[in-house]
C-alpha cells in the first residue's frame, strides 16, 4: 500500500508548485512553523521561558520574519547570520551571538552592535575581558553529556570542541573577577536531532549544578537539539515527557536560585522548521543496472546534503504516481559523486521519467547547507501561507553562475 503523504501539504498544492515554479524547489509551510512554535510554548510552562530560533537551520529572511512575528529571538553563529538578523530589524537584545572559534573582529562586531556574546573558550573570554572589562557575557559550558542523530552533530562530551568543560567553572569565575565581567547567562547545546528526553535532562542537571555558584545570572540557555521523526518507525519527541522531566527541576532551581527574573532559554532550529519543508525534484533518468533501479533526479547532494553527510533518512513520495505500487529504487542526484544519493533501496511508488518526487522533512539544514557544487544552481524557494504559494527565492540559471565567476577575473 502506498503511504499517505506525511507532510503538511496537500499533494495538489505541491504538484501546482512544481508546475508553476519548476524543480528543484524547496517549499515551506508557514502554518506548520507557527504550529511547532505553539506546541513547544505550550509545553515549556511553569518558569519564565524565552525561545530563540537557531537560524542556521534555515536562514531565509521570510522564515526569520515568521520567527520575529511569533516573538522569538535569534541564535546567530557567524557575522553573516548576525548582520542578517540586525538588518531584518531584530533588536540586538533579542540576539545571542555564539560564533565558534570567534575572531577579534567578530567579537568587536557583536559587542559594538549591542549583541550579547556567548563564549565557549577560556582564551576568548580573557580577550573579551581585556577588550571590554565590566561587560555582560554569556558562557557556553560543555556539560560532558552529548547526544545526537549522528556523531557529527554531538556537540558536548569528551570529544567535543564546543564549550568550556564544566570542571573549569572556577577558571571562568576567576577570569570574570579579574576583568569585572558580569556572567549573565550560562549556555549549553548538547547536540542535534535528539528524540529522547533523558539526554536533555541529564545534561540540564549538570548545567544547573554548575550554575549554582554563579551570582547574577539572568538566564540559563539549554540550547536546541529537539529532534523530529524522519523514519516511519521513529516516534516523535514526547513533549509531555519533556515537560514533566525538565520543567519541574527548572522550577525548583528557579525557586532556590532566588532571582525571579531568571529566565530559561531554548534555541531550537530543526524542531520548528524541519517538518515544514519539502524539496521537490524531478526524475529525469531511470536506469536498471546490476539488479538495481536508479531513479536519477535534477537535484542532489548540493541541494540536500544530509543523506550523503550523515546517512540521514528523508521520506520520499511520488507526487506524479501516488497510487503506484511500491518498488525499490536508488534515488540519486546529478552530482559527480557516488555518495550523491537521496535514498538507497527505498520502496517508492513506481517512478516514471518525468515524475515529481517530494523529499520530506527538508525544512531544516536543507537549503541552509546547500552549495553550488558542480556549478549547479541552488533550488528555488517557495513559502506557502494561508494566501497560497509565493516564490521567495528565484532559481539562478547556469548563465548567472558563469557570469558571477567570470566577473572575478581581472578586466583586460
Ligand atoms: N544552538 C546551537 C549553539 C547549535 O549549534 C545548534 C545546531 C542549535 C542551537 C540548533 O540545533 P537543532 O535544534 O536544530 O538541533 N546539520 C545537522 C545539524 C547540525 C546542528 C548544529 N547546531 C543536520 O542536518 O542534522
Amino acid at each position: 500500500m502506498p503511504s499517505p503523504l506525511k507532510a503538511p501539504f496537500a499533494p495538489d498544492v505541491l504538484r501546482a508548485v512544481a508546475d508553476t515554479f519548476g524543480t528543484p524547489t524547496y517549499v515551506y509551510h508557514a502554518p506548520t512553523i507557527r504550529d511547532r512554535i505553539g506546541r513547544l510554548r505550550r509545553h515549556l510552562t511553569g518558569v519564565p521561558v524565552r525561545l530563540l530560533y537557531a537560524m542556521k537551520a534555515n536562514s531565509h529572511p521570510a522564515i526569520l520574519q515568521i520567527m520575529r512575528e511569533e516573538g522569538l529571538g535569534l541564535d546567530a553563529v557567524s557575522p553573516g547570520e548576525l548582520l542578517l538578523a540586525l538588518r531584518l530589524g531584530v533588536e540586538p537584545d533579542r540576539i545571542l551571538f555564539s560564533a565558534n572559534n570567534m575572531t577579534d573582529e567578530e567579537m568587536h562586531l557583536a559587542h559594538e552592535r549591542g549583541v550579547l556574546l556567548n563564549i565557549g573558550e577560556l582564551s576568548r573570554l580573557e580577550k573579551f575581558g581585556r577588550a571590554y572589562p565590566g561587560s555582560a557575557v554569556c558562557v557556553r559550558l560543555n556539560p560532558q553529556v552529548g547526544a545526537g542523530h549522528h556523531e557529527h552533530v554531538v556537540t558536548a562530551g569528551a570529544r567535543s570542541k564546543f564549550g568550556i568543560p564544566v570542571e573549569q567553572t572556577d577558571r571562568i569565575r576567576a577570569l570574570a573577577d579579574a576583568h569585572g565581567l558580569r556572567i549573565v547567562g550560562l549556555h549549553h547545546h548538547i547536540g542535534s536531532g535528539i528524540l529522547h528526553t533523558a539526554h536533555f535532562w541529564e545534561a540540564a542537571r549538570v548545567l544547573l549544578e554548575a550554575a549554582r555558584p554563579f551570582e547574577g545570572l539572568r538566564f540559563i540557555n539549554l540550547g536546541g537539539g529537539l529532534g523530529i521523526p524522519y523514519r516511519p518507525d521513529e516516534a516523535p519527541l514526547d513533549l509531555d515527557n519533556f515537560r514533566d522531566a525538565l520543567m519541574a527541576p527548572l522550577r525548583s532551581f528557579h525557586a532556590e536560585y532566588g532571582a525571579p527574573a531568571l529566565t530559561f532559554w531554548f534555541e531550537p532550529g530543526r524542531y520548528l522548521v524541519g517538518e515544514a519543508g519539502v524539496l521537490l525534484v524531478r526524475v529525469n533518468t531511470l536506469k536498471s543496472a546490476n539488479g538495481r533501479t536508479f531513479a536519477g533526479t535534477d537535484s542532489g547532494m548540493g541541494h540536500l546534503v544530509r543523506p550523503a553527510m550523515y546517512g540521514a533518512y528523508h521520506a520520499l513520495y511520488n507526487l506524479s504516481n501516488p497510487d503506484g505500487a511500491l518498488q525499490p529504487y536508488d534515488v540519486t542526484g546529478n552530482i559527480c559523486e557516488s555518495g550523491d544519493l537521496f535514498a538507497r533501496d527505498r520502496p517508492v511508488q513506481t517512478i516514471r521519467e518525468g515524475d515529481i518526487l517530494a523529499i520530506l522533512d527538508a525544512g531544516a539544514y536543507g537549503m541552509s547547507m546547500a552549495s553550488e557544487y558542480n556549478l549547479r544552481p541552488l533550488p528555488a524557494e517557495v513559502l506557502v501561507t494561508e494566501d497560497g504559494p509565493r516564490l521567495i527565492r528565484a532559481r539562478r540559471t547556469p548563465e548567472d553562475l558563469a557570469d558571477a565567476l567570470l566577473a572575478t577575473l581581472p578586466r583586460t
